[in-house]
């Protein structure tokens, strides 16, 4: 990774994320690089910014730390500095232990703070500002997901010569649960601000559209708002996807298959299930471990054939919420490992740590059955490598029906991730079915992946933001 440093970038095209694209890391002899930094968005929005030559702002992951922009990856990076304070206030706090939870149907307890709300309002104007100061005249400005969705409205008030479009990554609730907020009609304006509005699903967009009319008496047609200002502005579906050539040209790299084969020899098993998700309570873990934990106890999984490998990536770890869903699924995980497993053998095979992308492809390959089961997502793009990296049409999906994903990928073996009875019954019937049917499905599967790739995505929302600047498809 190439890392030289720049100083006041201009760009006509800008992302602002709460997180940089790469995050430092520490080496052993006390020396630092930078690595790809966690999550869908990182992976999603990379390859376009790659393609575009712009500008991204962000958060370098670390606490009170002051960064002049630089190079990194190919993209110039534009550091905004989190104290500690607001490390816990805006990140931890509003971000992750407020609007997570609410966005995704409540599966934990959103918690209200007035001091959390002062930090997000006074860390998404430091956003804004920095925005204001790197986009040239009529730029582009793509802000990112639920930690700025402030950000739209401050930047069109200081610089109304710019496009602006906000996508956000996570689903948008109901009014029956965004009610809750005690800032909603903040949060509304500020996304109306933006001159397109991006959500995973044709669902969200309407949740959002409703609220506009019915909280804030905006005349809303369609696909189209019209705010106070008499500005119209749109919001619509774009579900997001992967860079697919990229992991099928690693699935299909040498080295790939050949550590995809070590792997396979390692785990010794007729039967390879593979899990891999940021450590988070929206994934359905706990429910997924059960479900298998129960198929090893009735013999319906023999532990001799059968191997369940769970990918836990380390995530957000000072949140309380997280610490105990830590402690809980490796409670579960060694229970079962120690009533069913054997000297040498363990039903499930645990790892909680962050790997390179070959790695993930290599473990994508030597996998028979993919299971994604999670309570609520906003579209899972693990669900679609899996299916970029089995370029023979072998393998099987299980999908949950909560993901964002499931609205295009019908032919997965769908389940309800709360009814663990279904989630069993399913897991052995992809196990079981017949070559020729998990051939047809993946066939299927992975023509919708391929024919709706990060590219499309990007040209499909920067095409409907600004015509001029649709980026190539090809
Ligand atoms: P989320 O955005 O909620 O984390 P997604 O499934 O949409 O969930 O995206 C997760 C992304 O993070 C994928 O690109 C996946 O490959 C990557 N990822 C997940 N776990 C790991 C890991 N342990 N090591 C490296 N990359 C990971
Ligand atoms: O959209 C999901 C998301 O919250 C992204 O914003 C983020 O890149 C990813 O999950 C990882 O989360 P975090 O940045 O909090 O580690």
């Amino acid at each position: 990774m190439n890392n030289e440093s720049k100083s006041n970038p201009q760009a006509s095209f800008v992302v602002v994320a709460n997180r940089l694209p790469v995050e430092q890391v520490t080496n052993d002899d006390g020396s630092t690089t930078w690595r790809t930094s966690p999550g869908g968005l990182v992976t999603a929005m990379e390859p376009v910014m790659k393609n575009q030559d712009g500008a991204w702002i962000g958060w370098s992951g670390a606490p009170g730390e002051k960064l002049d922009p630089f190079e990194a990856d190919d993209i110039k990076q534009v550091p905004v500095e989190l104290s500690q304070d607001e490390i816990n206030e805006y990140y931890e706090g509003f971000s992750n232990a407020t609007l997570w939870p609410l966005y995704h149907d409540s599966v934990a307890f959103p918690e209200y703070h007035r001091e959390w709300w002062d930090a997000y309002v006074k860390v998404n104007q430091r956003f804004a500002d920095a925005a204001a100061e790197v986009a040239e005249e009529g730029a582009t400005v793509w802000v990112q997901d639920y930690q700025l969705q402030l950000v739209p409205k401050m930047l069109r008030d200081v610089r109304p010569d710019l496009k602006i479009g906000f996508f956000l990554h996570i689903p948008f609730p109901p009014g029956e649960l965004f009610g809750q907020l005690p800032w909603r009609e903040r949060i509304l304006e500020g996304l109306a601000g933006a001159d397109l509005v991006g959500f995973q699903t044709p669902e969200g967009a309407a949740n959002f559209l409703r609220l506009l009319r019915t909280r804030m008496n905006y005349q809303v047609q369609r696909d189209t708002f019209t705010t106070p200002d008499g500005r119209r502005s749109r919001a619509r579906a774009y579900p997001i996807s992967i860079d697919v050539q990229m992991f099928e040209d690693l699935a299909r790299s040498p080295e790939v298959k050949a550590r995809a084969k070590e792997i396979r020899d390692d785990l010794d098993a007729k039967t390879v299930f593979f899990g891999v998700d940021r450590l988070d309570y929206t994934k359905g873990l706990r429910q997924r471990i059960r479900a298998f934990g129960e198929l090893f106890k009735s013999g319906e999984l023999d532990a001799d054939e059968a191997v369940f490998l769970q990918v836990a990536t380390p995530s957000r770890e000072r949140v309380e919420e997280y610490k105990r869903l830590r402690d809980d699924i490796e409670l579960l995980v060694g229970r079962i490992n120690g009533d069913m497993g054997r000297i040498g053998r363990s039903p499930i095979t645990y790892l909680h740590n962050t790997f390179p992308r070959s790695e993930m492809a290599a473990m994508y390959l030597a996998a028979d059955v993919m299971v994604v089961t999670p309570l609520r997502d906003g579209m899972n793009l693990v669900a679609k490598e899996y299916l970029a990296c089995r370029p023979n049409n072998d393998g099987a999906l299980v999908l949950s029906e909560f993901a964002g994903a499931a609205l295009e990928l019908k032919q997965a073996y769908m389940v309800n991730p709360y009814d663990i009875n279904g989630m069993k019954n399913t897991t052995l019937q992809a196990m079981n079915d017949t070559a020729a049917n998990k051939r047809r499905r993946m066939r299927a599967l992975r023509r919708q992946v391929v024919t709706h790739d990060i590219k499309k995505w990007a040209s499909d929302f920067l095409g409907d933001l600004d015509p001029d600047m649709k980026p190539d498809e090809g």
